[in-house]
């Protein structure tokens, strides 16, 4: 029998790859979508598709019981759904918090508590390294950004439940084929561009989409409970070697720029109007200059590691792969 496996946040970039690797691993795989989700990645035959909708606990009930009449109980979720980049904050806490939450109400009142839950949230509920160490799984958390704070919450929730066995997932910026923010900065270098916000020693770290959906399967599958994995792929990069790294596999010359932090957030204001008039969400607004601001995003991945984790891609590695299907799909000509 297949063990069935729910998944959050299907249409979205990281979504597609927990997709494909749970239908290679054999899960009966039920992709959870909104009406107006964008299926675009979603193709192989094989997916169930079932509508979600996180507005309220009707809604949920809905979705819930349909999927128990449809193919049984649920044996996995893995809640990836969640806005990274939003016009308001509370669209933060509204998506990121409080759905997590009421659908966690709703698998119980369901009776449909799984074997495992896995929480899809990000290094930014811990915030950066507090010195020159990398982030360690057991630091206090954090959270510099309001994006932070609402996964910090979620997670907060996650830790007063009993009886509901879940696994907390941290990763880095996540990159590769399909992503669309690494990939804005990869632009901006294939035209000619290479931009530092105030400090081009800021230490950063990276995950390959397929390397972090490798890790979600080994923490969902392994005995581990109530417990953050911080996901990288173990190295540590200077935005300078970053961009090095994009430089030479593009082969390109570029115009260095280094933008000071006041100038950056006089853009960031102006790209939030913008948004606000516009109704799409900036690239760039206050709450990511933060992000950009903070010295040290470094992480440790010991306790992934533990469970046996082995990335396969480094950054050079995994830009190429990235870069080569940009290419192919005609986002860099
Ligand atoms: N990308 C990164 O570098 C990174 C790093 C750390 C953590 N994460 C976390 O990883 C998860 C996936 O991120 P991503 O980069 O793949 O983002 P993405 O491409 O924007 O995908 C987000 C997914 O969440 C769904 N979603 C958003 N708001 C929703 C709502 N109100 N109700 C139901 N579904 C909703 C979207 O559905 P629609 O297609 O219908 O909009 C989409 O499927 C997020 O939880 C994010 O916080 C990402």
């Amino acid at each position: 029998m297949k063990k069935k496996l729910l998944i959050t946040g299907a249409s979205g970039f990281i979504g597609s790859y927990l997709v494909e690797s749970a239908l290679k691993k054999n899960y009966l795989t039920v992709a959870a979508v909104r009406p107006t989700s964008n299926k675009q990645w979603l193709t192989d035959p094989s997916i169930h598709f079932l509508e979600f909708d996180f507005k309220n606990d009707q809604t949920l009930d809905h979705a819930i019981r349909e999927f128990v009449e449809r193919f049984g109980n649920i044996d996995y979720v893995i809640h990836n759904a969640g806005v990274t980049r939003a016009n308001k904050n509370e669209a933060y806490d509204q998506v990121n918090c409080d759905n997590t939450i009421r659908l966690i109400h709703a698998l119980q009142r369901n009776n449909q508590v799984p074997e495992k839950f896995v929480l899809i949230s990000s290094l930014a509920a811990y915030g950066p390294a507090k010195n020159e160490a990398p982030v360690k799984a057991v630091d206090i958390k954090a959270p510099l950004t309001a994006y932070g704070r609402s996964k910090h919450k979620a997670e907060e929730f996650l830790y007063t439940l009993t009886n509901f066995p879940f696994v907390i997932i941290n990763p880095t910026a996540v990159y590769g084929p399909k992503d669309k923010d690494v990939f804005f900065l990869i632009n901006s270098i294939h035209k000619g561009f290479e931009v530092y916000i105030g400090n081009s020693g800021q230490l950063l770290s990276f995950v390959h989409a397929s390397d972090l959906v490798e890790a979600i399967f080994i923490a969902m599958e392994s005995d581990s409970v109530r417990k953050n994995f911080l996901v990288s792929d173990q190295q540590v990069y200077t935005s300078k070697a970053f961009n090095q790294a994009i430089k030479t596999i593009l082969q390109k010359k570029t115009l260095a720029l280094v933008l000071p932090v006041p100038v950056v957030r006089t853009v960031a204001v102006f790209a939030e109007l913008v948004g606000k008039i516009s109704g799409k969400v900036p690239i760039l607004n206050r709450e990511r200059l933060k992000e950009f601001e903070a010295p040290n995003w470094a992480v440790d991945c010991t306790d992934i590691n533990l469970l046996g984790y082995a990335p396969q891609y480094d950054l050079q590695s995994g830009l190429n792969d990235a870069i080569k299907w940009y290419k192919e799909q005609g986002w860099l000509s």
